[in-house]
């Protein structure tokens, strides 16, 4: 729209003054719309005096690594530089079940392999700026300040060295969520990545029960999948918050297939509907849509033999499982 444009070109040209005509700035992208945006804003500001960073953890959903890496370079420009730190990431968590454990592994990791890309891109020259991708309602419920970076840790993944004095822009400073998204479509990004429904930072590894593994997570990314795709081929992708798909990997039952006896694991799923998910409660999905998401879930992906539906509201249950 006429003011959306206004708001981004008002956006950019801020960025332009903030960093000036030489200085260098460093964004991390998540996969996430406000990374995504606030990225692309800066782009437009600075061009290749940008340099994103994209920590691929490997514990993504199906696609949204493809995503970053091909579909928003193409719909930006922005120079990208890709760290795969799937094995280190896997390697870490490897025999941990506890899921504050596994957050606090995950963080720690992304710290590290972040710090690593920020030296190898300080070699090339300095760096004076980062690019954060801070909505209102954040800066409203951190008490409004502004200036050297004092970042949320529990929210998006890691948080950034203490150390590293950066001055951050934060070019999303002013907008709601809803006008995030709206940029993000007046930038031209991807479809997929502006309508994003929340995705916890530590990724699917708080959404598997138990360890983590290669094998667990690729069963949970299919699954995962045919939900997601399920539910926006129904229209539901604006009436749902999110829907978390957990896999049950220390649990087991017997099931029938073919004509064979099964023992394989169930996995639940957790649609739920939302204003800000301090509260939540279970989404009424049409009984149709979900016997189609049970049905391809148990014949498409193997060692799942089972699809449940979790009734809980928030409070009591949290949103995910762990
Ligand atoms: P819960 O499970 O606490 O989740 O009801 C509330 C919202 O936060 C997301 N979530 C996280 N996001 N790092 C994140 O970036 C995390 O460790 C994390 N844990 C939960 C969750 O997906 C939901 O939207």
């Amino acid at each position: 729209t006429w003011t959306m444009l206004n708001i981004v070109e008002d956006a950019v040209e801020a960025v332009r003054q903030q960093v000036g005509p030489e200085g260098r700035a460093i964004c991390g992208l998540s996969g996430g719309v406000d990374s995504a945006v606030a990225a692309a804003i800066v782009q437009r500001a600075i061009g290749d005096r940008l340099t994103c960073v994209f920590v691929d953890h490997g514990l993504l959903r199906k696609g949204e690594a493809e995503q970053v890496e091909r579909d928003f370079v193409a719909a930006t420009g922005v120079k990208l530089r890709v760290v795969d730190a799937a094995e280190r990431f896997l390697k870490a968590l490897n025999g941990v079940s506890d899921p504050e454990e596994k957050r606090k592994i995950i963080g720690r990791e992304f710290i590290r392999v972040f710090e690593d890309e920020q030296r190898a891109i300080l070699a090339a020259g300095p760096v004076d700026f980062l690019v954060q991708g801070t909505l209102y309602p954040d800066v409203v419920e951190s008490g409004g300040g502004t200036g050297t970076a004092n970042i949320k840790s529990h929210h998006n993944v890691g948080g950034l060295p203490d150390d590293l004095k950066f001055s951050l822009v934060e070019p999303l400073r002013t907008l709601f969520k809803d006008e995030v998204r709206r940029a993000g479509e007046e930038l031209g990004l991807p479809a997929a990545m502006v309508w994003r429904q929340p995705f916890p930072g530590p990724g699917l590894a708080i959404r598997i029960v138990g360890e983590v593994t290669q094998d667990r997570l690729t069963v949970l990314r299919e699954a995962d999948a045919i939900a997601r795709e399920e539910l926006s081929r129904a229209g539901l992708d604006r009436e749902i918050w999110q829907c978390p798909v957990v896999l049950l990997s220390e649990v087991r039952s017997v099931g029938v297939q073919g004509d064979g006896r099964t023992y394989g694991h169930p996995v639940v799923l957790r649609p739920v509907t939302s204003e800000d998910a301090m509260t939540a409660d279970w989404a009424r999905v049409p009984y149709d849509v979900l016997a189609r998401i049970s049905t391809r879930i148990t014949n498409e992906v193997r060692d799942i033999n089972r699809v449940t539906l979790d009734i809980t509201s928030k409070p009591p249950g949290t949103i995910e499982w762990e």
